[in-house]
């Protein structure tokens, strides 16, 4: 039997740049959902599921990095968004490589079937998945995705890092 089955998971929801902006930003790849609806439906979600939820959005890379950093001894996942940092952030991939904490990249959009400089992610590879392309739902399949794989590792010795790496 499972005894960790009720345990009540804490995940960081974490927003990069511009994602502030959502609603009027580019409505026709965004959406018109802003980020208050986007999280006023995760934490419906979380309620429901009793998850514990902290939610921050930045438009600084450094900021992202300390969450991240803070989140070692609270957090059980991270959900992250990194927006423009997802092509291009080195330091963000390794603070996320660096407190080992799993983590599922999420997007709005369809990073694959859009400009070519989105098509690659330098986070993706130190997360333990990736969503892309379904709006603002997204980030509740990203949160579901994870929390089933948290419950699902919960009493086991799961090494997310051997099953993350594939370079
Ligand atoms: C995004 C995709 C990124 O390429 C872009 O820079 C964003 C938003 C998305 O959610 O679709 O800011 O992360």
């Amino acid at each position: 039997m499972n005894t960790t089955e009720n345990r009540q998971f804490s995940i960081l929801i974490l927003h990069g740049p511009n994602l502030n902006l959502l609603g009027t930003r580019e409505p026709e790849v965004y959406g018109e959902t802003t980020l208050e609806a986007i999280n006023a439906k995760l934490r419906d979600y979380a309620r429901v599921q009793g998850i514990e939820l902290r939610i921050l959005q930045s438009n600084h890379e450094g900021a992202l990095i300390d969450a991240i950093h803070d989140a070692v001894g609270w957090a059980d996942g991270i959900v992250i968004n990194p927006g423009a940092y997802t092509h291009t952030s080195i330091a963000l991939r390794d603070a996320i490589a660096g407190v080992g904490i799993p983590t599922v990249e999420v997007h709005l959009s369809n990073i694959h079937s859009r400009e070519e400089f989105r098509h690659a992610s330098v986070i993706a590879p130190v997360c333990v998945g990736q969503i892309s392309g379904f709006g603002a739902e997204s980030y509740i399949l990203g949160l579901s995705a994870l929390t089933a794989l948290l419950a699902s590792s919960s009493g086991v010795d799961v090494d997310f890092g051997a099953s993350r790496r594939h370079d």
